[in-house]
């Protein structure tokens, strides 16, 4: 899942560099990423990792003629569908109150029309909803309520989106919350009060708790650390696709169900037509997955794809976007390690990029014990996963903060079952 886990990693290896903008991480490092210089194919589509599964599909459709959005919202479809992705459609992470409310927005470059649709409850396809605003309306964007009653009225089934298992991770949520809510201030205002990590042994009788109460809700035992891990630390799972034809037809989508446990209301990057996701039939399409409120700041789609007009190459492009975000904290990296993005730029002769802000996040206990670099998903014949190239070295930390909680650390604690 294109999680924003924020794990800043303090070992020897990265610690010294990643507070510091000498950090910053070069491409002679990378010979192997994404975006290094290797000519583009076409047809491509290029997508957040947790798109990869359906790329082979959308890759036929190219093959097969198929229109280049279709074949981008196949991709994106797919995680909207599955109950177990609880970071988009279906099973999506809900808001504070306990209610799914999703995102999107779509560009189609061969006839240069967009749709996108914000905070839409009961309503799976929230992508295909964007396109049908863009095929059977003369606005861009419907939000909430109005949003809804179009998608009915165009046939979408209403269905309650709130799976069991999300329902349950909200529960512990909300029995979790005191002070670590989305009320502010963030990282961004200068009353952001800087955290002090507590004594490991509070975190341990935290989790304990934590661990009681996902027993006494009816987590599964085996779901239980990632239940607890969303509680801790509000994932921002979104998921961008966009594939180029072999006429050189090009478009984009970006779909999400947005920052778990948000304020009711709140819209992030995914459906802002130039931050979630931006496509230009003369140029290119760039999408993005992270901090939403970071990347609505800097038009990140949309930046990227203006500068791939002026000359840019994609890897360079999305080096600059990632640079404006930076630059909004005034290169303060005690405040940037809790901010993350990733972008999936796509020009228009198939040469691409994934870049992020930072390499990745530390594994949680479930996981394979390796860092976890952040990844784009390509298929131009060949379906893959690369790593992206990152503005900084190192891993951001998560927000709100704590202290790395470490396998070792999570093992130590009796299951109570
Ligand atoms: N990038 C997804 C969100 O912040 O809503």
């Amino acid at each position: 899942m294109a999680f924003s886990r924020r794990d800043f990693l303090t070992t020897a290896v990265v610690g010294s560099l990643s507070l510091t903008l000498q950090g910053q991480q070069s491409k002679q490092d990378l010979p192997q990423a994404a975006g290094s210089g290797i000519p583009g194919k076409r047809p491509i589509i290029i997508s957040a990792s947790n798109g990869e599964p359906y790329l082979e599909d959308a890759f036929g459709m190219l093959r097969g003629g198929a229109d280049t959005l279709d074949a981008a919202l196949r991709v994106v479809r797919g995680p909207e569908d599955d109950p177990d992705d609880d970071s988009v459609g279906l099973g999506g992470l809900p808001n504070e109150e306990g209610v799914v409310e999703l995102d999107a927005c779509c560009m189609h470059g061969p006839t240069r029309r967009a749709g996108a649709v914000g905070g839409v409850r009961n309503i799976k396809n929230v992508s295909l909803v964007a396109k049908a605003v863009m095929n059977h309306t003369a606005h861009v964007m419907l939000v909430g309520e109005g949003a809804e009653q179009f998608a009915v009225a165009q046939g979408f089934p209403r269905e309650n989106l709130l799976t069991e298992r999300s329902r349950k991770i909200w529960q512990l949520w909300k029995e979790y919350q005191s002070d670590r809510d989305w009320w502010g201030p963030g990282p961004a205002d200068p009353k952001f009060q800087f955290p002090t990590p507590p004594h490991s042994e509070v975190w341990r009788e935290r989790i304990r708790g934590l661990q009681q109460k996902a027993a006494d809700l009816g987590i599964a035992p085996e779901f239980r650390l990632q239940a607890i891990a969303r509680v801790l630390v509000p994932p921002t799972g979104t998921i961008h696709c966009s594939a180029l034809n072999a006429k050189g037809e090009i478009s984009g989508c970006t779909t999400t169900s947005g920052l778990a446990f948000k304020l009711p209301g709140r819209v992030g990057d995914s459906p802002i037509i130039g931050a979630g996701c931006y496509t230009d039939q003369d140029v290119g399409s760039a999408g993005a997955t992270g901090s939403g409120e970071e990347n609505i700041k800097v038009a990140g789609a949309h930046t990227i794809v203006e500068n791939m007009r002026h000359g840019m190459a994609p890897l360079d492009a999305g080096m600059d976007a990632l640079k404006r975000i930076a630059r909004n904290y005034n290169n303060d990296m005690n405040r940037l390690k809790y901010v993350d993005m990733t972008y999936y730029i796509l020009r228009k002769d198939g040469v691409y990029a994934g870049v992020s802000l930072w390499e990745g996040y530390t594994p949680w206990p479930w996981e394979k014990p390796e860092l976890k670099p952040h990844r784009i998903a390509v298929h131009d014949g060949t379906r893959r996963l690369e790593k992206t190239v990152s503005l900084f070295k190192g891993y951001s930390q998560d927000f709100p903060a704590y202290p790395n909680l470490r396998p070792e650390l999570l093992k130590e604690i009796p299951s109570k079952d």
